[in-house]
């Protein structure tokens, strides 16, 4: 049975209220991303950078998945062969539609990180820089998030899984940011079936074979349909 792997964006997040990145009124159009989302800008204002995951956190919590996270929880579960769900969101909206194995490559809002001693465990709601670290009692806790310029998670067995992966497909992503932008290229290069889903061509739609376009919502239940042969 074809190997599936399936790479998410913010988009798949949109229809419940998390918003995106490059749309308009989108987070970065909102905040300075070198302030609230690299290591500079944590070293320079921790607690600027723990409101702006404080709110994102509630924002999550408060957020609930939608069909297009469901859609990809049956997949999982009902489709015969291997499905990877790699996603570029700190989201747990796709473990609460009932995913099982997700690959956060970019963290996640519910994880705690200690920058001294490497532990992790569940993020408190707010977060705050004067935090200790649970196992090691120091002061050096930080979101579990991969920041701009940190190495992504989970690579070698994301790059290992794609070179198994018979259709490659990506929804909800502008493709903007690497390594996940160039997933499509190893795809084509090893002759996976590609598709892009998103809500409007996101200007690399040439790299793909195929893609279904509208809310993720409506378009990504259709798809896992055809696929389960429903
Ligand atoms: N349904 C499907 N796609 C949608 C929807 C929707 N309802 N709404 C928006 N989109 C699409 C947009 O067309 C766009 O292509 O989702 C994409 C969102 O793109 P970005 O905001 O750039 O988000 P993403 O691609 O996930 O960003 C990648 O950049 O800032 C970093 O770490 C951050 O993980 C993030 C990474």
């Amino acid at each position: 049975m074809d190997a599936i792997f399936i790479l998410t964006g913010a988009g798949i997040s949109a229809e419940s209220g998390l918003g995106t990145f490059r749309d308009k009124d989108g987070l970065w159009t909102r905040y300075d991303l070198r302030r609230v989302a690299t290591p500079e800008g944590f070293r320079a204002d921790p607690a600027l950078v723990h409101d702006f995951y404080n709110m994102r956190r509630q924002n999550c919590l408060e957020a609930s998945p939608n069909a297009a996270h469901q859609a990809l929880a049956r997949l999982q579960r009902d489709y015969p062969g291997e499905v990877t769900l790699v996603t570029q969101n700190v989201d747990d909206l796709h473990e609460r539609a009932g995913a099982a194995e997700v690959i956060h490559m970019h963290g996640e809002l519910l994880r705690a990180l200690c920058a001294a001693c490497g532990h992790r465990w569940p993020a408190p709601a707010r977060m705050l820089p004067e935090d200790r670290c649970p196992a090691c009692d120091r002061a050096a806790t930080r979101p579990d998030i991969v920041w701009f310029g940190e190495v992504p998670y989970r690579m070698d067995e994301i790059v290992e899984r794609l070179a198994r992966a018979r259709l490659f497909a990506v929804i909800g992503s502008s493709g903007e940011v690497y390594p996940a932008a160039g997933f499509v290229e190893e795809a084509v290069s090893q002759g996976a079936r590609t598709v892009e889903i998103n809500l409007e061509p996101c200007g690399r739609g040439n790299l793909f074979g195929s893609g279904l376009y509208g809310p993720a919502s409506a378009v990504v239940p259709s798809w896992v349909e055809g696929l389960l042969g429903g």
